[in-house]
């Protein structure tokens, strides 16, 4: 499941000072927290909102957060008076059980996208083990629109260094690789060449499927060169509170997905672009597709076809995927012997000062220095303690 994102104490305040996005959350909070209700907040980060559920008089909060910042959120409680209300668990949502089922769960664990890591998945099971019957859920639903736009100066970060540079060198090989990587930007209304469409819409109350797909067809409201898709998604958290992503509206920190054509074209008024859209999660990633075909008015037959998909933004070569096949025969090497063991002498007994100066006397030629051997024993110790509450 879910590992701890990583994000930067200034990158949890950046999502506090977002607006509206965060006055939003505060509101939804506001309208929906009961006197000594019992609240979820998956994905606390620094807390804030467990404190805002305790401002507006929640009886006990759960705050979930396998990151670090966990200890913030709890110094946070202390400052505010409330930590005697919150259960701060260090952990996913998916490896926890509560008490008392929740009367109201919060979460924000979207990436620029709600279809992120997993994020369905999370919301799926608090809805079958957490949550009370007939619990509030904040957000309620997002909807995924799409459109078709302009931008030459995005695009050219797809075109810049593959097919144009200053060195007169042919790259182009590189081209078909980054024309398969989506990347965030924040266009105005002006870059769009298309109404929105809807793609998908995750109505958090039931929704139980990660993988989206969608075919969306636009005419072409002007002339222009389409120069890729985009993607956002506008938030209801409650009635009549929510926000929006899309071009023109005030920047968020998710802000929107551009998919690039494989080649720019050129539209006239009217034309008709159509996109098989799909979002499929493979392990903690979704792979992304938009194959797409552009009809100009009048016409019976589409003039381009492209057929892209972030897995082709992969350089798999043959010596990294070859150790994934199931006939493959690992030879023996050196490490493993070393590193089981290291894994052999993690009992809970033994410290890693120890452990170190056994290996260092059993492989005397690979760790001349017992700095060497602490320094190996303790990054195996930090990659398995990094991965307590995954389900492997
Ligand atoms: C975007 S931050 C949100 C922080 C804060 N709630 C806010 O909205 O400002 C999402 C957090 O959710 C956490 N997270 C993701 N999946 C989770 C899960 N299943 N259980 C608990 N935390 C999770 C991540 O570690 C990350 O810190």
């Amino acid at each position: 499941m879910t590992r701890p994102t990583g994000y930067s104490v200034a990158a949890y305040g950046d999502m506090i000072t977002c607006a509206p996005r965060m006055p939003a959350y505060d509101a939804a909070l506001c309208a929906a927290i009961t006197p000594g209700c019992t609240v979820l907040d998956i994905g606390a980060g620094t807390g804030i909102f467990s404190l805002l559920a305790c401002k507006y008089g929640a009886g006990h909060v759960y705050a979930i957060e396998p990151d670090a910042a966990i200890e913030l959120a709890r110094q946070a409680a202390r400052d505010n008076g409330c930590a005697d209300r919150i259960s701060f668990v260090k952990d996913l949502s998916t490896a926890f059980t509560p008490e008392r089922k929740a009367d109201v769960m919060v979460s924000d664990i979207r990436g620029v996208m709600p279809l992120f890591e997993h994020h369905i998945a999370t919301v799926t099971d608090a809805r079958a083990r957490l949550l009370a019957p007939g619990a509030i859920q904040i957000p309620r639903a997002d909807t995924i629109r799409a459109a078709v736009v302009e931008s030459a100066e995005t695009a050219r970060r797809y075109l810049e260094p593959w097919i144009e540079n200053p060195y007169e060198l042919d790259l182009t090989s590189g081209h078909r690789y980054v024309v398969g990587s989506w990347r965030k930007v924040n266009l105005k209304p002006e870059a769009l060449l298309t109404e929105p469409e809807v793609f998908a819409v995750l109505d958090y109350r039931t929704v139980t499927e990660p993988n989206q797909r969608a075919t969306l067809r636009w005419r072409a409201a002007r002339p222009g060169t389409a120069h890729g898709l985009i993607l956002w998604f506008d938030a209801e958290l409650a009635d009549g509170i929510g926000f929006s992503n899309a071009p023109g509206q005030p920047e968020l920190i998710y802000g929107q997905a551009f998919f690039p054509l494989q080649t720019p074209l050129a539209l006239a008024e009217g034309d008709l672009i159509e996109a098989d859209i799909a979002a499929t999660l493979s392990d903690r990633q979704y792979i992304w597709t938009w194959n797409t075909r552009i009809t100009p008015v009048g016409a019976e037959a589409a003039v381009a076809s492209f057929r892209q998909s972030s897995f082709q933004a992969n350089l798999f070569t043959p010596d990294r995927l070859a150790p994934r096949a199931a006939s493959y025969r690992p030879p023996h090497r050196d490490v493993h012997a070393i590193d089981c063991f290291i894994l052999k002498r993690f009992d809970g007994k033994t410290d890693l000062q120890t452990v170190a100066s056994a290996l260092r006397a059993a492989f005397p030629q690979n760790f001349p220095t017992h700095k060497a051997a602490l320094d190996h024993v303790s990054a195996l110790s930090a990659r398995y303690a990094a991965t307590q509450g995954e389900r492997v």
